[in-house]
């Protein structure tokens, strides 16, 4: 149990959840702690009388032996024998489950995520969608959600069109074949760069000839997706990461007409030069564009043929929208258009936005023709992951195996790591490292801690009524904080505040291990300590798990 959602349930105070309740660094004053600032423009009163009044009125118990408040601050200290006792317990009992519930209540969860272009590379930029989405996937699992991962192909478009055209002039069989998802990259790049007015005719008339059935073109082009899933299947398969639905947008040809007639009979639908929109300047956005003048559908016309399937389809809870806030607006026309259809699960439909990823070096643009394919990350990281562990410890067995667990988990980690909306520059050195924030110290921590358990050889044993000192209570409070944390990154999306858990709950149980001896201390310490170990352990793992990051027995 979290203490505070013990202590929020028992302060029963509008205003005041489990997650307002914070773990101050520093337990002098307590271990838990409310601020009451928040409060105050509730209650009309200042923080400081707010918090002394809380304080009169809560009655301590067996759990929080005291309550104190300074500078509008309400601070409680718990019984810590016996929140030692009942979190390692708990954890013994749960194990892998620890830190899940049940509160999704079998609720669905759409979840859009990674959305690959067919015949496009496979970028770096794809790794926050992928990692991202593949996480959210897992912790919403956890709560107890039914969740569909939804894979919103972008296989639709007169770049296709283009690509059957290069590939008839240049292309051939073997090399395709062979090349996959890069020969076909090099024959788009080609066509950009060398297409004549001819070239551009063909291939406009090849899109054509696909949208109208043609046999053909549509194998050609089924042919060109397969290539295209079949390697970015196998980057899922490295991450982790599963799909429930690969329904991209092509799948909505025939779904967007309704909407279209929806629209009009609505009286939503508007021409503007030619073109059918729908009006958003009432609400401070230019308009939404449904069909060109030339008849052609747009991204936004199978977004919203999409969101109103998913709904028939599904009846989400909640359908979320992994993808770079580049298209911020894009999703919030999409949202309103629905909104304006009267579709009153429109609030249920959340752009989960995110920054960019660059490299260290700047290389990213595709402008430059400067792509770094996300593959290659992938190994440089696995082939650098062999070198760091090599060094520190080349005695390990299969250290290959070992590498490939610590270098995706790095790659992972390193893009999981900051608050999502933040632009990040990926470095091999800052996520490879032993020391500081990454996945390896986490991953290294268990490794520590395994080979305790492995020593000791005995079943671990929790003895009753110990009372843990000071480093000991620290790591016992974060093991206690992890399934509220849990619960608030999926509520904010932000399955960074589940890595940086894990880097927390590392440091104090490195503390502890560097501050108390374990396997030479004695009776019920001794006991204590290893009960303590195993209940780290097992929080770390699971914390790792829920962003997609295994953890090697030794490193
Ligand atoms: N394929 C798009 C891109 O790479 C992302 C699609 C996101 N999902 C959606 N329903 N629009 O930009």
């Amino acid at each position: 149990m979290d203490y505070r959602d013990y202590i929020a349930k028992k302060l029963n105070t509008e205003g005041v959840a489990a997650s307002d309740i914070a773990l101050p660094p520093n337990s002098e004053m307590g271990d838990y702690a409310l601020p009451c600032f928040k409060l105050a423009k509730l209650f009309r009163k200042s923080p400081v009388q707010i918090a002394e009044e809380l304080k009169n009125s809560f009655h301590r118990d067996e759990v929080i032996s005291e309550v104190s408040a300074v500078n509008g601050y309400l601070n409680f200290k718990v019984n810590k024998a016996g929140l030692a006792a009942e979190v390692l317990s708990e954890i013994e009992n749960a194990g892998d489950a620890y830190g899940s519930s049940a509160v999704g209540n079998g609720k669905t969860v759409c979840i859009d995520f990674s959305s690959v272009n067919i015949a496009k590379p496979f970028h770096i930029g794809h790794l926050s969608t992928t990692v991202l989405g593949g996480s959210l996937y897992k912790i919403y699992k956890f709560l107890g959600y039914k969740v569909i991962g939804i894979n919103h192909l972008g296989d639709y478009g007169t770049q296709f069109g283009k690509l059957i055209c290069a590939y008839k002039k240049w292309g051939n069989k073997d090399e395709v074949e062979k090349g996959g998802i890069h020969a076909i990259n090099a024959l788009y790049v080609r066509f950009n760069e060398e297409a004549d007015e001819q070239m551009e005719a063909e291939a406009r008339e090849y899109f054509r000839l696909i949208e109208s059935g043609d046999k053909e073109a549509n194998d050609l082009f089924e042919w060109f997706k397969k290539l295209t899933l079949d390697y970015v299947q196998s980057i899922y398969e490295k991450l982790n990461i599963t799909f429930d639905s690969y329904a991209g947008e092509r799948f909505y040809t025939d779904k967007m007409q309704p909407v279209v007639d929806e629209l009009k009979k609505k009286n939503l639908l508007k021409e503007s030069e030619g073109a059918s929109i729908v009006d958003l300047e009432p609400y401070g956005m230019p308009p939404c564009l449904i069909l060109r003048s030339d008849g052609a559908s747009l991204y936004a016309t199978r977004d919203l043929a999409a969101a109103i399937y998913r709904k028939n389809t599904y009846d989400f809870y909640k359908c979320l929208y992994v993808v770079a806030y580049q298209q911020n607006l894009h999703f919030k026309q999409v949202f309103k258009v629905l909104e304006l259809m009267g579709k009153e699960w429109a609030k249920d439909l959340v752009h989960v936005a995110y920054g960019m990823v660059s490299l260290e070096d700047g290389a990213m643009s595709t402008r430059k023709g400067k792509v770094v394919w996300l593959e290659d990350v992938i190994s440089k990281c696995v082939e650098k992951a062999y070198a760091v562990i090599n060094e520190k410890n080349s005695a390990l067995d299969n250290k290959e195996e070992i590498a490939k667990t610590v270098g995706l988990g790095a790659v992972i980690f390193g893009a999981l790591y900051n608050n999502k909306i933040k632009d990040i520059v990926f470095s091999y050195d800052k996520v490879l490292s032993f020391e500081g924030e990454t996945s390896v110290y986490v991953q290294y921590t268990c490794a520590r801690a395994n080979s305790v358990l492995a020593k000791n050889g005995v079943k671990v044993k929790l003895p009753k009524g110990y009372e843990p000192n000071a480093q000991e209570f620290e790591v016992v409070k974060s093991l206690a904080a992890f399934p509220q944390t849990v619960l608030d990154a999926a509520e904010k999306y932000e399955p960074s505040l589940i890595a940086r858990y894990a880097v927390d709950l590392s440091q104090k149980y490195n503390k502890f291990y560097i501050d108390c001896k374990i396997l030479t201390a004695e009776g019920s310490a001794k006991d204590f300590r290893l009960a303590l170990t195993k209940a780290a352990l097992q929080t770390l793992k699971n914390s790792l798990s829920l962003l997609g990051i295994g953890v090697p027995e030794k490193m």
